[in-house]
């Protein structure tokens, strides 16, 4: 009750052009409150271990089995969108990630554009792209998109909920105004799509233009483009939603897998699992694949949701601290979740290369070097790389921010032949720098280690002093 009012109060301050936003931002977020503080008390959904099963064959399909297509009917009926709202925090981001230069001048955001302008100037569409951004995403996003509109591509932008962190000791809302600074708030997460797709008047946009198919995922994944295989099995089996999984290896252990509970198909994200059963949850006996985020949704099947009393996904729970080390936690929801909202949704078995996330420099190196080369915004695996799978990458903590890697990379090195990179410590790289192999770099504390100009490194160990 008192949240209530203390929400109450909050919207009162809101400046009178953004109250009735504001307004439904803080009804979502008091309904999601509410919900927390039951599942505080009771016991967590999905909390029951036993009753967690692993999907079978026919809730899981290989990509493979997907008949090959031919025509694009189904494609004049889809929209695109990214989730590009979140903060970057892991790799020391400010603005959008997705701003970020992959290649040859062009950020994700301008690889994304050119994979829908290639679709559609094949097949003679004109499949929207959506961007859902949030108050720390928004300037970014727009300034790299404005130089597309004279383009003969529909790109739309709008903003996700902006939800009060809460303090951790007394669940009230941190900030005491509407405007109070950022710091007090937060995005909360993908899954806060849905909601903001209805409040912003998109879905009934998008339905209104014809459109009966959304093809959802993350905004740093360049191996996310259309798939008409995908789509047109969502066509014919009448899947309401359909959850791109790959297979996970040793490196995936954290991400959301697809398993069936109490009969239906359901999101496991490893914050709902019960502490004694995490190590269950990372190995790759018992979920074999994990969520993509790759969605596809049908959006009439999405109105009828949302206008049935909405989505309740699973509540995950991110804790934070001010800089002053105070406890704050934010409730954030996952896209995947609502699968289980959905009538025939299942999981397509898809090749690792429509997943290529870049959660930390580690995998930005990966991105931008040249084991990959760009055609039409896609990103392919390099001719002339003589293996099928792309070098191990672990950069340390020097490296961990996006500007310390940056910084130390004063061109990104030639990897084509590399197996294996590990560095540590306070290393920096110079220009046309080449490695291959296994390399491991390793400068002591108090130690600066620099790869010379022109420098190739193969199968070497270096630490300390580099004599060339
Ligand atoms: P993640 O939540 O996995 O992380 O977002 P992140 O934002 O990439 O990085 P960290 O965890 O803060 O370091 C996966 C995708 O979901 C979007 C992100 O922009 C990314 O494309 N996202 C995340 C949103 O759109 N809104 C959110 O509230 C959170």
């Amino acid at each position: 009750k008192s949240t209530q009012s203390d929400l109450s109060r909050l919207v009162r301050t809101a400046d009178r052009v953004v109250r009735k936003t504001f307004e439904v931002e803080m009804q979502s977020f008091s309904k999601l409150h509410a919900r927390y503080l039951v599942e505080k008390e009771n016991r967590r959904e999905l909390s029951d271990w036993d009753r967690i099963k692993s999907p079978n064959d026919k809730q899981v399909i290989p990509y493979d089995y997907l008949p090959q297509v031919s025509g694009s009917a189904a494609l004049s009926k889809l929209a695109v969108l990214k989730v590009n709202g979140g903060l970057g925090t892991s790799m020391g981001i400010n603005g959008a990630k997705s701003a970020l230069e992959v290649k040859d001048g062009m950020t994700f955001l301008d690889l994304i554009v050119q994979q829908v302008e290639h679709l559609n100037t094949t097949h003679k569409v004109h499949i929207p792209l959506i961007l859902m951004t949030s108050f720390n995403t928004h300037d970014d996003t727009l300034r790299i998109i404005k130089k597309y509109v004279s383009q003969d591509i529909s790109i739309t932008t709008f903003n996700q909920s902006r939800y009060p962190r809460i303090w951790k000791e007394t669940l009230q809302p941190c900030p005491k105004h509407a405007s109070d600074d950022k710091k007090h708030w937060y995005p909360p997460g993908h899954g806060d799509l849905y909601e903001s797709l209805v409040h912003t008047g998109l879905l009934d946009r998008l339905l209104a233009e014809g459109k009966e198919y959304l093809f959802v995922s993350n905004s740093d994944n360049l191996g996310a483009i259309v798939d008409q295989r995908i789509l047109q099995h969502m066509v014919d089996t009448s899947a309401e939603f359909l959850m791109e999984v790959t297979d996970k290896t040793k490196a995936d252990v954290k991400g959301g897998t697809l398993i069936e509970y109490d009969d239906s198909m359901r999101l496991l994200e490893i914050a709902q699992v019960p502490s004694d059963h995490v190590d269950d949850f990372k190995s790759v006996r018992k979920f074999k694949i994990f969520n993509t985020n790759n969605l596809w949704i049908d959006l009439k099947a999405l109105k009828r949701v949302m206008n049935g009393g909405g989505m309740e996904l699973e509540i995950i729970v991110n804790p934070k601290l001010t800089d002053d080390g105070q406890a704050m936690i934010q409730l954030e929801t996952a896209a995947g979740a609502a699968i289980k909202h959905f009538k025939n949704a299942h999981g397509i078995n898809v090749p690792r290369s429509r997943f290529l996330p870049v959660k930390s420099c580690s995998d930005f190196l990966l991105i931008r070097s040249n084991i990959y080369s760009l055609q039409n915004g896609h990103l392919y695996m390099s001719e002339s790389r003589m293996f099928d799978s792309v070098p191990v990458i672990k950069l340390g903590d020097h490296f961990k921010k996006i500007s310390d890697f940056q910084s130390r990379f004063k061109k990104i090195p030639n990897i084509i032949d590399l197996d294996h990179l590990t560095v540590t410590g306070d290393v920096h790289f110079g220009r046309g720098v080449t490695l291959r192999g296994t390399v491991i770099v390793v400068a002591n504390e108090g130690q600066r280690i620099d790869i010379p100009d022109g420098c190739v490194l193969e199968n070497r160990l270096v630490s300390g002093n580099l004599n060339m």
